[in-house]
């Protein structure tokens, strides 16, 4: 399982790390980096951290999903 983050204070990264020692014992990303575009091309389950904006999912993480919603590749939010 591939995890990747955003994140601004660390509380996300925080969660997704517990969430993948339990789950796999991998490591997670951060939607930011270089990295993240190989890393997906590598996987196929995907399970994407974010914290809660006005309610709502952040844009960015938002338009990180939408880019990938055509995709095979599958995306746990
Ligand atoms: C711009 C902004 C909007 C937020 N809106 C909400 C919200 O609507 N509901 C909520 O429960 N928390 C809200 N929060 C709090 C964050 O979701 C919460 O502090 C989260 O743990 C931060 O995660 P991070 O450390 O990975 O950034 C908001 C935080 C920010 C910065």
């Amino acid at each position: 399982m591939l995890g990747i983050y955003f994140r601004g204070t660390g509380n996300t990264k925080y969660c997704l790390e517990r969430f993948l020692d339990y789950y796999d014992g991998s490591k997670p990303i951060s939607i930011e980096s270089p990295d993240v575009i190989e890393a997906i091309r590598k996987s196929q389950n995907i399970v994407l951290g974010f914290p809660v904006h006005y309610s709502n999912i952040p844009k960015i993480a938002r338009d990180f999903m939408i880019g990938y919603a055509l995709s095979p590749i599958d995306i746990y939010p």
